[in-house]
């Protein structure tokens, strides 16, 4: 069975999933790359941007885990650009012309436009629907494949209350960001639909996982 999976979603010890305000100069506004040095700081992500070194441990070892068994991406509107990007006709996202979700990419937008196919495989489709009837259309195209959520913050809570999400891996950075967009608004008692881990990893970050019981 196709499952619904989040990967290396990092969060704030305050729950923020980004800070603000969210800009073409700072993507993720105040909180800058600090939720992100944990990531950076791996042998997976040089690899990943063709870099040598890079750690091997616990980060690595539950980083790489990203990729594996995936046939599309779902994202928000505020990841794929900074705010106003469908303004510009040109803007196809962050990532260059060869982005690295290779595979179908379903963007949530109030402001579609035509898909825009991109080297290595990504073509990005700009959906406004709900999240059950992305899913099912994500679902189609990963052919089989499990689908990723890949965020930000808003997109996932939203699936999360719509009891969508098989599988969920949050990185809780020891940072207080204080504001921004929280992962876990609205979602009181979540816990009780998932088996939950933590592994606290040397870097000082913690790995969430929430596997979907029932
Ligand atoms: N912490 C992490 O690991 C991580 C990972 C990925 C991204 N991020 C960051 O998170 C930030 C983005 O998160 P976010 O919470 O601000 O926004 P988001 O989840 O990326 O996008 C939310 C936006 O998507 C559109 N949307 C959502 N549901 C929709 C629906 N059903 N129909 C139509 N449109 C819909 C709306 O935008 P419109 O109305 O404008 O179309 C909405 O404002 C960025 O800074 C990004 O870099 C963080």
């Amino acid at each position: 069975m196709s499952l619904t999976r989040v990967h290396n979603f990092a969060i704030s010890l305050d729950g923020f999933g980004t800070g603000e305000p969210q800009s073409l100069e700072e993507p993720f506004g105040h909180a800058g790359e600090r939720l992100h040095e944990w990531m950076f700081a791996t042998r997976w992500w040089n690899e990943n941007v063709g870099e040598p070194g890079g750690t091997t441990g616990v980060d690595d070892a539950i980083a790489r885990r990203h990729q594996p068994g995936i046939g599309a991406e779902i994202m928000g509107a505020n990841k794929f650009g900074p705010p106003g990007w469908h303004e510009d006709p040109e803007w196809k996202g962050w990532w260059g012309e060869n982005p690295p979700f290779h595979s179908p990419t379903f963007v949530m937008t109030h402001h579609t436009r035509e898909p825009i196919e991109m080297q290595g495989g990504t073509t990005f489709h700009f959906r406004d629907a709900s999240p059950a009837e992305v899913l099912e259309e994500a679902r189609a195209a990963a052919d089989g494949q499990d689908v990723r959520l890949g965020g930000g913050a808003t997109v996932i809570r939203d699936f999360l209350a719509a009891g969508l999400v098989d599988h969920l891996h949050a990185v809780v950075v020891p940072i207080l960001l204080g504001r921004g967009v929280r992962l876990w608004d609205g979602l009181e008692g979540l816990e009780s639909d998932y088996e939950i881990e933590s592994v606290a990893s040397p870097s000082g970050v913690t790995h969430l996982t929430l596997t979907r019981t029932r």
